[in-house]
């Protein structure tokens, strides 16, 4: 089975897709099938970072049935073993996706024949881009040392946090449960983690223990991009630990990627940053990152949607 890393942050241009198409050359150049999936639907640009001529066929192609199935739509790139599902002409955007078809993409994703699968997913916390994180148990997150980013990345990561508790129960058991926290603790601790699980547990013991075993098994890691020369390099560690506090579930901080303005000149030059530029400390980064991500071990899917 396929390892699906959803990469995700709260903010555009943190460089989400700049770390997916370095993460996927470094991962194809361990020998790793790999496939980059484009689900940044509207501003969809993976193939430019790869060097893909502009994509004959795209995820939309699948979603408005074009194509029926999944892997057809797959493009090769010029890197061996690295592979893209293109977002590119899509009209589309993933938070309006209707439920059949995200059901139906989620489905198609967890069954493609790859070793590593890379879902850029873009800014935002629709309902829908929380159910493409939730589809495997790891996820990425990328900041840069920025507080408006890093307050995005954390709103992000506790709506994953929130949208898995909703996935457990329907309409009228959620309302139910808000009825209820907010009894026993007050107004406004409906947004408060540890008194909607401890509501939970007393419930719902049986769901109570199905959250809690998910969010350990969690693989959450966190990616300070863009660090610079002054910035505090302590700060991904930092944000995990608040994460943890606050949501009560571990997320590791995977490294920071430092800064370089090559990484412009790299993408206007359409080459790829880590072979023009590989002594650098930005390549060195990378590459520990791609080790980190590649050592984490097998995963079971989570796929629940409701
Ligand atoms: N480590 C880095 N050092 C210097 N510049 C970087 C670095 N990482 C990304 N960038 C720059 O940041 C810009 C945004 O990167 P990227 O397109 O990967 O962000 P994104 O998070 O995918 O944005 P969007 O949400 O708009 O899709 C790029 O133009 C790139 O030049
Ligand atoms: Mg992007």
């Amino acid at each position: 089975m396929a390892h699906i890393w959803p990469i995700g942050g709260g903010k555009g241009g943190s460089g989400k897709s700049f770390l997916t198409s370095s993460l996927g050359r470094l991962l194809a150049a361990m020998g790793k099938k790999t496939l980059l999936v484009d689900l940044d639907l509207g501003s969809a640009n993976l193939h430019t970072l790869l060097d893909v001529p502009y994509p004959e066929k795209s995820f939309s192609d699948f979603i408005r049935r074009k194509i029926p199935r999944l892997e057809d739509v797959v493009l090769s790139t010029p890197v061996p073993n690295l592979y893209i599902i293109s977002g590119a002409h899509d009209t589309l955007d993933i938070a309006n996706l209707p439920y059949e078809q995200k059901s139906k993409t989620l489905r198609a994703i967890a069954r493609l024949d790859y070793d590593w699968i890379m879902l850029d997913l873009g800014a935002g916390t629709s309902f829908n881009t929380l159910d493409f994180f939730l589809i495997s148990q790891n996820s990425i997150f990328v900041t840069t040392p920025e507080p408006t980013s890093i307050e995005n990345v954390y709103r992000l990561v506790r709506s994953i946090y929130f949208r898995r508790i909703r996935q457990y129960f329907t309409a009228t058991e959620f309302k139910a449960l808000e009825q209820e926290v907010t009894r026993k603790f007050g107004e406004g601790s409906f947004n408060k983690p540890d008194c909607i699980i401890q509501t939970i547990k007393t419930t719902h013991p049986d769901k109570g223990e199905l959250l809690e075993s998910d969010f350990n098994s969690f693989k959450f890691k966190l990616v300070l991009n863009q660090l610079r020369r002054h910035d505090n390099i302590a700060l991904g560690a930092q944000i995990c630990k608040i994460i943890e506090k606050h949501l009560g579930f571990h997320i590791e901080f995977a490294g920071n990627v430092a800064f370089d303005d090559r990484v412009h000149d790299a993408i206007c030059q359409r080459v790829s940053f880590l072979e023009r530029y590989p002594y650098t400390r930005t390549a060195y980064d990378l590459r520990e990152l791609s080790k980190n991500i590649a050592q984490s071990g097998s995963q079971q899917l989570l796929l629940r949607y409701s």
